[in-house]
C-alpha cells in the first residue's frame, strides 16, 4: 500500500531531486573529472594554469556530523563550482580524521576495535556529502594505506633532511596535555577548574575549556620556535593570508608570544592507534601531523612528487576553510612543517566561527544539536544549502533557527525566484506572452523601435532593470573574490526584487490586452528583459542551489554549455526560452508540491515534533496529523524516496525530550 502510494507520487515527480553523480550541471566542456584534464595537471611537459584546489578540514570521527560539519562542506562546494562555472578546474577534498587517544578511547568505551568504529562513523560524514550534493573529488581517511604511506615519507625527511637544528630532535617531554582537544598547552594557558556536577577539582586550559591532564614522556619534537622568524615573514608578505583580519591577527600574537616546540609523538604505550614512526616502532607520529598531511596527500604528496621542484600537481591549496576552533593548527603549524620542507603553503586560509541554536550553545545535555541528515530533508537540499550560506558569517556566530529558514524559504525562494518564474518563464497558455517568443523578438532586431521611447518620461519603468543586469554578475564575483556566498547572495537578490517591481510596474497582462501600436513590443520587451533576470540570477546560484538552478534553467531552454558566468550578462544568449502552448499546468492543492519551492512544513514546528507526525503519518494507526500538514509531509516523502525514509525513520533525534520541552 505504501510503496504503491510513494511511487505513484514519486511518479509525478518532474525530476528526482536528487544528488547527480557527476557535475552534470554545468557545461560538459567545463567538466572537471575527465581523465583527459587529469593528466593535463600531472603532465610537466606544458605548464598550465593550476587547477582550483579547495579543502575543508577532515572531521574527527568520535561524533556524528552537526550542522557546523555541513556548512563548512557546503561553504568548499560553492567555492569550488563557483570556479568551474567561471571555467576553471576545480577540485574539493574533505574527508575524515580518524587516529588518536580520543578515537582510541571512544572506540573502546564502545568495545570496538578502533577500524570498525572508524569505519562506522566515517560513513556518516561520507554519507553526509552525498546527501548534500557536494561535489568533492576525494574523500580522505587518515586510515587509508595511502595516507598513511605520505605521513610516512613526510616524516622520514623531516627527520633526515634538514640541518640538525630545524630538523627533528628527541626529548624528554612535560607539559599539559588535552585529550579532546589532542594537543598540549603551555603553562599560562592552564587553570584549576571544578567540576560543577561533582566538584570535583581539574586543570582546563582556557581556550576550549576542556580538562588537561600533565604527561610525561620521551618524544621526538619539532623545533618550532626555529621556525618563528620565517612564520613571521610569511604573515607580512602575506597579510590576509588569513580571513578575516582579527585571525591573522591572532594567529601573529600566538606566534609572537605562545611559541613552544612541538611534540610530535606520543609513546606507543600511550597510543596506539596511529601511523608509527618507520624507524621507531616505540613512537606514534602526533595525531595532528598525521592530520594535516591530508590536504598533500590527495595532490599526491608521497605518490607523485617530494618536492617542490617537481610538479605539485593541485598544491599549493587555494583556499582551506577550518572553523575557529582549529586555527592554530592550520596557521601555524602546518605552515611551519611546509616551510621546513621547502614546500609552499596553502594560498589563502578562510576561518568560520560556529553554529548557535536561535543564539544559544548546541549541546548534547540542552537537547538543541540540530542533526543535518535530518534538515537536509525537512527543508530539502538546496533550500538548506541556500540558508546555510545566506546566514553564513566569518566574523560572529550564526544563529540557526527553523522559523527563520522558514521565513526565508517563503519570502526568497517561494515568492521571489519561485513566483517570477511561473508568472514569466511558465505562464498559462492563456496568458498571450511567452519567453520563446520575446527571445525571437530580441534576435529579429525590432527593440531598436524602442530607442525613441528611451528618454520620455512616461517610459522610464520599462528600462528601470536594464542598470541591474548589467552589474549583477560583476557584483557577485566581487563578493566571490572574497568568498562571501552571503554577499553574493544578496546581489542576486538584489536584481529578482527589482525585477519583481519591474514586474509589477510594466503590468506585461495588461500590454498583453492593449491594442496599442506599441503594446506588443513592449510586451515582448517586458517579458524578455524578465527572463534574462532569472536566467542571470539562476546562473550565478547554481553553486547554492544545483539542482533547483539546473531544474529552473532546463525549463526556461537555457542550454547546457550556456551556463557559465561568462553568459550572466544580458543579452548574451541568443538561443533560450519556451513557448507555452501545451503546457497548461495548474499549480492549484493537488499540484502544489510539484512546484520548484513546494510548500513545507512550518517553521514553530520542532524537528522532534515532525519526525514523529513522520512516523506516525507512515505507521499502521496512522493518526490524524495534528499539525494538519499531510499534503506537506506527503510531498517530503516523495521527495525523499524510498531509501531517505528508511534512514530517516533510523535517525537518532531525541523525540520525547524535545516534545517537553516544545510544550512548555
Ligand atoms: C556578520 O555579522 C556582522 C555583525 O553583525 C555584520 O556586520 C556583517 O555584515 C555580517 N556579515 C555577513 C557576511 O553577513
Ligand atoms: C559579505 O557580504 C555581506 C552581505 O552583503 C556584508 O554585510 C559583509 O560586509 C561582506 N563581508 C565581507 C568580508 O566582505
Ligand atoms: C483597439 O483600439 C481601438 C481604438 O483605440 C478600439 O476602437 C478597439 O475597440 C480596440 N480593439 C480591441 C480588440 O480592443
Ligand atoms: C511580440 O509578442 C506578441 C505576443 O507574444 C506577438 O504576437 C508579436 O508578434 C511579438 N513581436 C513583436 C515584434 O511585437
Amino acid at each position: 500500500m505504501r510503496i504503491a502510494r510513494l511511487q505513484a507520487l514519486r511518479g509525478a515527480h518532474a525530476k528526482p531531486l536528487q544528488r547527480l553523480s557527476s557535475p552534470a550541471w554545468i557545461c560538459p566542456s567545463c567538466q572537471p573529472n575527465g581523465l583527459a584534464s587529469r593528466r593535463r595537471w600531472n603532465s610537466t611537459a606544458q605548464i598550465k594554469e593550476k587547477p582550483f584546489y579547495v579543502t575543508t578540514p577532515i572531521f574527527y570521527v568520535n561524533a556524528a556530523p552537526h550542522i557546523g560539519h555541513l556548512y563548512c562542506t557546503v561553504l568548499a562546494d560553492v567555492v569550488k563550482r563557483w570556479q568551474q562555472i567561471n571555467g576553471k578546474e576545480a577540485y574539493l577534498c574533505t574527508g575524515t580524521d580518524e587516529h588518536g587517544m580520543k578515537i582510541q578511547r571512544a572506540a573502546a568505551k564502545e568495545g570496538m576495535d578502533p577500524k570498525s568504529f572508524c569505519d562506522l562513523n566515517s560513513d556518516k560524514f561520507r554519507s553526509l556529502t552525498y546527501d548534500a550534493d557536494i561535489s568533492n573529488d576525494f574523500f580522505i581517511r587518515t586510515t587509508d594505506p595511502d595516507h598513511k604511506d605520505a605521513v610516512s615519507q613526510f616524516w622520514l625527511q623531516l627527520k633526515h633532511s634538514l640541518p640538525s637544528q630545524l630538523g627533528l630532535y628527541k626529548g624528554s617531554h612535560e607539559g599539559w596535555y588535552c585529550v579532546s582537544d589532542e594537543c598540549f598547552y603551555p603553562e599560562d594557558l592552564v587553570q584549576p577548574s571544578i567540576v560543577p556536577q561533582t566538584g570535583k577539582k581539574i586543570m582546563i586550559n582556557v581556550e576550549s575549556e576542556n580538562e588537561v591532564e600533565w604527561v610525561k614522556e620521551e618524544t621526538w619534537f619539532f623545533p618550532l620556535t626555529k621556525y618563528k622568524e620565517a612564520l613571521l615573514k610569511f604573515y607580512d608578505e602575506n597579510p590576509e593570508w588569513v580571513k578575516p583580519a582579527n585571525r591573522m591577527q591572532e594567529v601573529r600574537d600566538w606566534v609572537e608570544n605562545h611559541l613552544e616546540d612541538l611534540s610530535v609523538t606520543r609513546p606507543v604505550s600511550r597510543l596506539n592507534w596511529g601511523v608509527s614512526d618507520p624507524e621507531d616502532p616505540s613512537q606514534t607520529i602526533y595525531v595532528w601531523v598525521d592530520a594535516l598531511i591530508n590536504y598533500i596527500t590527495k595532490a599526491g604528496y608521497g605518490s607523485k612528487w617530494r618536492t617542490s621542484t617537481e610538479d605539485m600537481g593541485i598544491w599549493p591549496a587555494d583556499l582551506q576553510i577550518i572553523g575557529k576552533d582549529i586555527l592554530r593548527f592550520h596557521a601555524i603549524y602546518w605552515p611551519a612543517l611546509l616551510i621546513a620542507l621547502g614546500l609552499p603553503p596553502a594560498k589563502g586560509i578562510l576561518c568560520h566561527n560556529h553554529w548557535t541554536m536561535s543564539n544559544r550553545k548546541m549541546s548534547k545535555s540542552l537537547g538543541n544539536v540540530v542533526n543535518p541528515v535530518f534538515a537536509l530533508q525537512r527543508w530539502d537540499v538546496d533550500p538548506l544549502r541556500y540558508f546555510l550560506m545566506r546566514n553564513g558569517n566569518l566574523t560572529r556566530d550564526m544563529s540557526y533557527s527553523n522559523d527563520i529558514i522558514a521565513a526565508i524559504y517563503s519570502k526568497e525562494l517561494q515568492a521571489n525566484i519561485g513566483n517570477l518564474f511561473y508568472r514569466i518563464a511558465k505562464p498559462k497558455a492563456s496568458a498571450g506572452w511567452s519567453t520563446k517568443r520575446a527571445v525571437e523578438t530580441s534576435n529579429s532586431g525590432a527593440f531598436t523601435a524602442l530607442d525613441m521611447v528611451k528618454d520620455k518620461e512616461e517610459y522610464q519603468h520599462f528600462f528601470s532593470l536594464e542598470s541591474f543586469l548589467a552589474r549583477t554578475a560583476d557584483g557577485v564575483s566581487r563578493e566571490m573574490a572574497d568568498y562571501n556566498a552571503s554577499g553574493a547572495i544578496r546581489e542576486v537578490f538584489e536584481l529578482l526584487r527589482e525585477t519583481n517591481r519591474f514586474i509589477t510596474d510594466t503590468q506585461p497582462w495588461v500590454l498583453a490586452k492593449q491594442n496599442e501600436t506599441l503594446s506588443p513590443l513592449l510586451l515582448n520587451w517586458t517579458i524578455h528583459r524578465s527572463a534574462e533576470a532569472l536566467r542571470i540570477a539562476a546562473i550565478l546560484l547554481q553553486p547554492i542551489m544545483p539542482s533547483k538552478m539546473k531544474r529552473l534553467l532546463d525549463e526556461m531552454g537555457v542550454q547546457p554549455d550556456r551556463r557559465t558566468v561568462a553568459y550572466a550578462k544580458p543579452d548574451t544568449d541568443d538561443a533560450y526560452g519556451t513557448s507555452n502552448e501545451k503546457k497548461n499546468i495548474n499549480f492549484d492543492r493537488a499540484n502544489k508540491h510539484l512546484t520548484l519551492f513546494p510548500p513545507t512544513v512550518s517553521g514553530d514546528v520542532s524537528d522532534a515534533e515532525v519526525l514523529h507526525q513522520f512516523r506516525a503519518h507512515l505507521g499502521t494507526k496512522a493518526p490524524k496529523s495534528k499539525m494538519n500538514q499531510m499534503t506537506e509531509l506527503l510531498a517530503m516523502e516523495a521527495r525523499m524516496g524510498e531509501a531517505q525514509v528508511a534512514k530517516l525513520l533510523a535517525t537518532d533525534i531525541p523525540v520525547e525530550q524535545d516534545l517537553t520541552k516544545a510544550s512548555n
